[in-house]
Formats: C-alpha cells, sequence, structure tokens
C-alpha cells in the first residue's frame, strides 16, 4: 500500500504560479512566518504579505518585503498602494489567503465581519479558499469567545491549522501555539497538490451519537460530538470527493457546502445510508447505539411513589458499518471506526474481521477523546497499523482520506497495469 503511494506523493510538484495572500497578525509566533515566508519562496509560490499594526509591532515591513521579494502592505488609506494594488486586486489575484499567526482579535473581527484595517477589509472582499494558523496564549484560545468564533469560521470553511500544544512565550504551557513552518507549508501545499484526486468518487460518511425514544422527552444515547466524522467528511470533499454526511443529532456547526443527512436513531441512520448507495466509500465514524428500547412509549412514562422503576427492554439495532460491509452495493472501500477503553488494538482487530470492513480506524476513548479537538488513532488495515500521534482531529481526518487517495491511486494503478 504505501510503496506506490510514496510514489505518488513524491511527485515533484511546486508551488509556481501559485499566489498565496499572507496576512501576518499580531502576536509573537509572527517571526516563524518568516520562515513560511522563505519556504514557499523556494517553492516557488509567489506572495503578497499584509501586516496588521499589531503584526508589525512583532516583525518589520522590510524583513517581510525582502524575503517576499515584494512590498509588504499594511495601511488600507495607504493612497499610493491603494492606487497601484488595491485591497480589492490583492485578494482577486490570490489563489489562496494564509493568515499566520492569526491572533484571538483578529479571528474575532473575521468571525463577526469587521472591516475597520487592510487586512481584515480583504478578508470581508475575500471569495478565495482561506487558511489560518491561531496563535495565542492557551486560555485565549480556550475561552469560549475564541471557540465560538473558530466554529463559526470552520462552518464557512475556513481551515485552521493548529494551534499546537507546548511551552508558550508568555511562560506558560498549553495549546495555542502555532503549528511550525513546515507544518503550514504542508498544508499549503496539500491544498494547492492533493485537492481532486478523490474527483469523481462518491463517498458516504456517517458520524454523531444516534439517540433511541424511549418516551417523548427520554431516550438512549452517548458522548459522541461528530466532530470526528464531520471533520472526515470534509477533508473528504477538500479532496474533491461527493460527499454525504449522515449525522446523528450532535451540536457540532457542520460547514454549510456539505450534503448533510440528519437522523435521530439507528434504523434512520441504515435507511439514509442505504439511500446514498451505491457509493466508493464508506466511513462509519458515529457511535451507533447496539440497542434501542423495544417499544416507544408514547406518552411521557410517569413516575410513581407505589411503584419500583419501571425495566426497560432492549431490542438490537441493525449494525450499519457490517451491513455496508456485506451489501449488495457494498462499497469499494468500507472504514469502520473502534472506540475502545482498553485492548485497543487486539479489539480493534477482531472488529476488522467480524464486522467484514476494509480498515478500522481505533482510538481510545478514555484519553479525553469524545467531545475534544483531537483524537490519537491507529489506522489497522488486514496487514498494517499505522500510528497517528495525537492531532487535531481534521489533522487525523487528512492522514485517512491520504490513505484512502493511495487506496484508489493504487487499485488505478493495478488496473492499467492489467490492461
Ligand atoms: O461494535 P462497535 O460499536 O464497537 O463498532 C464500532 C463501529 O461499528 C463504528 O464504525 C460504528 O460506526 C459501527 N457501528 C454501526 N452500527 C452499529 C454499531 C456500530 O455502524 N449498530
Amino acid at each position: 500500500m504505501h510503496k506506490t503511494g510514496l510514489l505518488f506523493y513524491n511527485r515533484v510538484m511546486t508551488s509556481e504560479n501559485k499566489s498565496i495572500l499572507l496576512i501576518i497578525t499580531g502576536g509573537i509566533a509572527a517571526y516563524k512566518s518568516l520562515e513560511l515566508i522563505r519556504l514557499l519562496r523556494k517553492d516557488g509560490a509567489q506572495i503578497r504579505s499584509i501586516l496588521t499594526a499589531g503584526g508589525a509591532q512583532f516583525v518589520t515591513p522590510l524583513s517581510v518585503s525582502a524575503l517576499c521579494e515584494h512590498p509588504a502592505y499594511t495601511d488600507l488609506w495607504s493612497l499610493k498602494d491603494e492606487s497601484e494594488m488595491g485591497h480589492i486586486r490583492l485578494v482577486r489575484e490570490a489563489d489562496l489567503i494564509v493568515v499566520a499567526p492569526a491572533s484571538a482579535d483578529f479571528m474575532a473581527k473575521m468571525a463577526h465581519g469587521l472591516a475597520d484595517d487592510l487586512a481584515s477589509t480583504c478578508l470581508l472582499a475575500a471569495d478565495k479558499p482561506i487558511l489560518i494558523a491561531p496563535a495565542m496564549n492557551h486560555r485565549m484560545w480556550a475561552h469560549p469567545a475564541t471557540q465560538n468564533n473558530v466554529a463559526t469560521l470552520r462552518a464557512r470553511g475556513v481551515q485552521v491549522i493548529g494551534p499546537d500544544a507546548g511551552a508558550m512565550a508568555c511562560g506558560e504551557y498549553g495549546p495555542g501555539r502555532m503549528s511550525e513552518p513546515e507544518v503550514i507549508f504542508n498544508h499549503i501545499h496539500s491544498f494547492f497538490f492533493n485537492t481532486d484526486q478523490l474527483h469523481g468518487l462518491k463517498a458516504l460518511v456517517t458520524a454523531g451519537p444516534t439517540f433511541e425514544p424511549i418516551d417523548p422527552v427520554r431516550f438512549i444515547g452517548n458522548r459522541s460530538s461528530g466532530k470526528q466524522g464531520i471533520a472526515i467528511a470534509q477533508a473528504l470533499h477538500d479532496s474533491g470527493a461527493d460527499v454525504t454526511l449522515v449525522l446523528g443529532p450532535a451540536d457540532e456547526p457542520v460547514p454549510a457546502h456539505l450534503r448533510v443527512i440528519k437522523v435521530h436513531t439507528a434504523q434512520e441512520m441504515l435507511a439514509a445510508c442505504e439511500s446514498a448507495l451505491p457509493a466508493d466509500i464508506a466511513i462509519c465514524a458515529a457511535a451507533v447505539s447496539d440497542w434501542r428500547p423495544a417499544e416507544f412509549q408514547e406518552h411521557k412514562m410517569k413516575k410513581r411513589s407505589d411503584q419500583s422503576p419501571p425495566a426497560i427492554a432492549l431490542s438490537e439495532n441493525p449494525d450499519i458499518l457490517k451491513t455496508l460491509s456485506h451489501h449488495k452495493n457494498r462499497p469499494r472501500l468500507v472504514v469502520g471506526f473502534a472506540a475502545e477503553t482498553h485492548n485497543l488494538l487486539d479489539h480493534a482487530r477482531q472488529k476488522l474481521k467480524t464486522k467484514g470492513c476494509d480498515w478500522i480506524v481505533a482510538n481510545n476513548v478514555s484519553e479525553n477523546v469524545f467531545g475534544a479537538d483531537e483524537n490519537h488513532a491507529f489506522l489497522i488495515t488486514s496487514q498494517t497499523t499505522l500510528e497517528w500521534p495525537r492531532a487535531p482531529k481534521a489533522q487525523i481526518a487528512r492522514r485517512l482520506v491520504q490513505q484512502i487517495t493511495e487506496f484508489f491511486h493504487d487499485r488505478l494503478e493495478s488496473h492499467k497495469a492489467a490492461e
């Protein structure tokens, strides 16, 4: 699987002729953006840069201009810059807009549509893909205001890289460090070159929990947030696949451009999945309830002091992963998830056999995974086990999609060889 995959990924592709608008906002991580510019320039990209007033406190327009080999822009009201370039033209000429570092304040501006300086005005006028690399103190990152803003931006399709956890310039420790320039560079590179590799393929993704009603107000459910499955649907979409996301009741925002079928119960989820067949890829990331109350009580069950608590009889739910794995319209690649609290790999390997799927993504849910933004996972196939260290769920999703891309590329190659 990996041999041809590596050949595929090592194909020499440079960012030549790609134009990037880089916005540097105020944060100590701005010094890393100088290295990012160097990496991108070395790769052949054209860079136009904007420094916010805060950004210019950390790196000078002179350094940025010298590395970009083009003057850095700083001022919305600069008569010279506006007459020669103009903020709309800056946006129009970019293939991609990168904000690195993205400060908490700047993300708030983006989320709320403020346009009070050159950088925010460009973004409000932007119809181009946007990638941001947040950087801030870990408490600022964790603040609900910032988290809401990030969720809003993600829901608009903005790609968020990082932040990483680690020691901070303020002497504290936690998530908030801007991702390393090489990591941001790789994202930019894969944005340009790994897109559309799944073009022409149909993908079905299940995500979130299922709620199995007991009576009109109660249900059996679980703690799944749907984040990992939504991130996978997004990553498949980014790679050009035609994605249907079958989503159980989750609060997580879903990017508006994804096709979503919302369901509540396992039975509804199965029906929605079958309606999305035929598909080439099925990823079952949903935490489907194994059982449902055998009978739905039409009226709210009342507590009676003279009666002991009611016993709720359960029926078994359909196993969606197993059904898809043995379906007459079986997708060419079926991937299941194993959420375990112990003996992770053994249980996951067992699951690969019992479910009849091709791969299992295994994660230890005792490691604070439910509802978290990060995951630590293993990809288990009949031949290999790959470990993906703890990383944002979006990154785990991209890793999975990279393996999917290699799988279909290998198939294509062996078809060609057989012809
Ligand atoms: O059997 P278990 O729930 O541990 O298996 C997990 C995998 O099976 C996940 O991929 C989940 O989406 C899928 N599953 C399913 N339908 C069920 C139960 C689990 O699709 N009823």
